[in-house]
């Protein structure tokens, strides 16, 4: 499974790490940056993760910032995407299993490098259930995307 990393400037301590764990589990990465700590804008990165996904340059998506919030509603603005900000692995599996999540956010200034590590080996290994009340209730999810959405 190819998955794509992205972070803003708050995130980018935390990706050499989940990089490593991406290696680790065998996941193919495609980096999307940034670089370094120089300020730049969580949007921008939310954009480029969530294209990369619904174009099919990856399967599935983490995304990084200072907290995770900003990060994660930027996403979520992307029809198709289902991002869930994940802080324990309980959230990181369920989210994965009955809600079909394609991308994890987590917040840098939050959790530390080893525990992120855990939750993000756990989501790459959960699948979504397919269960009939989860496929409605993300069928509901698409609902609201068609229905609020312009072109
Ligand atoms: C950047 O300073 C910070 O606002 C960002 O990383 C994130 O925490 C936003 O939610």
């Amino acid at each position: 499974m190819k998955i794509a990393i992205a972070c803003d400037h708050g995130g980018f301590p935390l990706k050499a790490r989940l990089m490593t764990e991406l290696a680790a589990q065998r996941a193919e990465v495609l980096d999307l940056g940034t670089d370094s700590e120089a300020p730049v804008d969580y949007p921008d990165y939310a954009l480029a993760l969530g294209q990369a996904i619904l174009d099919g340059r990856a399967q599935a998506g983490v995304l990084i910032c200072g907290s995770g919030v900003g990060a994660t509603v930027a996403a979520n603005k992307i029809p198709g995407i289902r991002a869930g900000l994940c802080h324990d692995t309980f959230s990181a599996h369920q989210g994965r299993e009955d809600d079909d999540c394609n991308v994890l956010c987590l917040g840098a200034r939050v959790i530390g490098p080893e525990l992120a590590a855990e939750i993000l080996r756990v989501w790459l290994h959960a699948r979504f259930s397919g269960l009939e009340r989860h496929r409605r209730r993300v069928e509901k999810i698409l609902a609201i995307e068609r229905q609020f959405s312009r072109s």
